[in-house]
């Protein structure tokens, strides 16, 4: 590994300015890890990256490989739930270049979610740039091509100004780590099972649940833990309101195929617009499956073809049965996924890996240092 040095605090230089001592992570020692073997969990890489914003600017943005964050015991995202977070992934491609999947979009999506809790958004070029600088950094660590694992970036915005009175924080930071990841969950490419959740909701209609704020995860993992004691892979959470209509899965957005060949997925207020069901939608339609977004009602389950869950960490993960009540509906009776979560699923991770063309401009390679 050719490391030439971690930059000290520079508090004077602009993110947009040249940076010829960024540590250089190179290829030619990449991390001995079993790439096909790699699980959706932490991993300690070489340097993640932090801006702060403080007396209304930000600063240029450190390296650092510190997995420590110092702070504040008064700071508003330890009371007050003031931070947000982002996913989205880099992979390599045949010929050795890492590209990262639609990063545009979540630039936008964390200024989205930061503009809801009063944050200070991160402005979209430096969040880009910030997402090239720590992938350079630990460029050793993007798994390699053909391996199906990818660099997983994980930025994160917390107020970390002293608050006690319920306001927002008066200093920010902006902080990225990476890690490579397998799927995020264990079956991979393989159905899992849902169970509807009735008696937990994870986000009201006119709350946060557009947001990507902690406190939405925070308020799931009890419904999801208990869907996991009773042996169901996640929760399929319905709207708060009416308790009628799918709102979405855990970590991941839902789709299904009808019977007609259309790709149905949720329209609400409270669930995450999945940049993945985004996607899937434009490649849906491309196939044949006219997309629809629409409120989806939970008794349809048992008229879908095929069913799905779609995010960045999920993918796409083929939905096997949806236990609702006392009666549970199977798409997969064979084991195997149906043939257009399959086709979606290759056709995604074909263009993300460079595989296939890319005619909607999704894939960003990473500049070199
Ligand atoms: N819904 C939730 C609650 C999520 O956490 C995620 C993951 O980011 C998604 C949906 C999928 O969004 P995306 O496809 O942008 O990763
Ligand atoms: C992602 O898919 O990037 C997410 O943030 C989901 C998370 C639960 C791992």
């Amino acid at each position: 590994m050719t490391i030439k040095y971690i930059r000290d605090e520079e508090p004077n230089l602009t993110p947009w300015e040249s940076r010829d001592d960024e540590p250089i992570n190179a290829t030619d020692d990449r991390a001995g890890l079993d790439w096909d073997q790699l699980a959706f969990g932490y991993i300690k890489t070489d340097f993640n990256i932090r801006y702060t914003w403080r007396d209304g600017a930000w600063d240029g943005g450190v390296l650092t490989a510190d997995e420590t964050i110092p702070i504040h015991m008064a700071a508003t995202c330890l009371h007050y739930g003031q931070q947000c977070f982002e996913g989205l992934k880099a992979f390599e491609t045949a010929n050795g270049d890492v590209t990262v999947f639609r990063v545009e979009e979540n630039a936008k999506r964390m200024v989205r979610s930061c503009k809801k809790v009063l944050m200070e958004p991160p402005p979209e070029d430096m969040f880009i740039e910030a997402v090239y600088r720590v992938i350079n950094a630990n460029r050793r660590f993007v798994p390699p091509y053909g391996s199906g694992a990818s660099l997983y970036i994980r930025p994160l915005m917390l107020g970390v100004g002293p608050q006690v009175g319920v306001k927002p924080s008066t200093e920010y930071l902006f902080t990225i780590f990476v890690l490579p990841v397998g799927p995020y969950f264990k079956e991979g490419f393989k159905p899992v099972d849902l169970v509807v959740e009735e008696l937990i909701d994870r986000a009201a209609p006119l709350g946060v649940g557009d947001a990507k704020v902690g406190g939405n995860y925070a308020a799931g993992m009890r419904a999801s833990l208990s869907a996991k004691q009773r042996g169901y892979t996640e929760v399929l959470y319905l709207d708060a309101k009416h308790k009628r209509f799918i709102d979405e899965s855990g970590p991941a957005n839902f789709f299904a195929i009808t019977r007609e060949g259309r790709y149905v997925t949720p329209k609400s207020t409270s669930i995450l617009a999945s940049i993945t069901n985004d996607s899937l939608c434009i490649l849906a339609d491309e196939m044949g499956l006219r997309p629809e977004r629409r409120p989806v009602a939970i008794e349809e389950i048992f008229s879908f073809q095929e069913a799905g869950c779609c995010g960045t960490a999920a993918v796409i993960t083929p939905v096997g049965t949806i236990t609702y009540r006392d009666r549970e509906i199977n798409y997969c009776p064979d084991g195997e996924p149906g043939p257009h979560c399959t086709a979606l699923y290759r056709k995604l991770q074909a263009i993300q890996v460079g595989d296939a063309p890319d005619p909607h401009g999704w894939i960003s390679k990473v500049p070199p240092a």
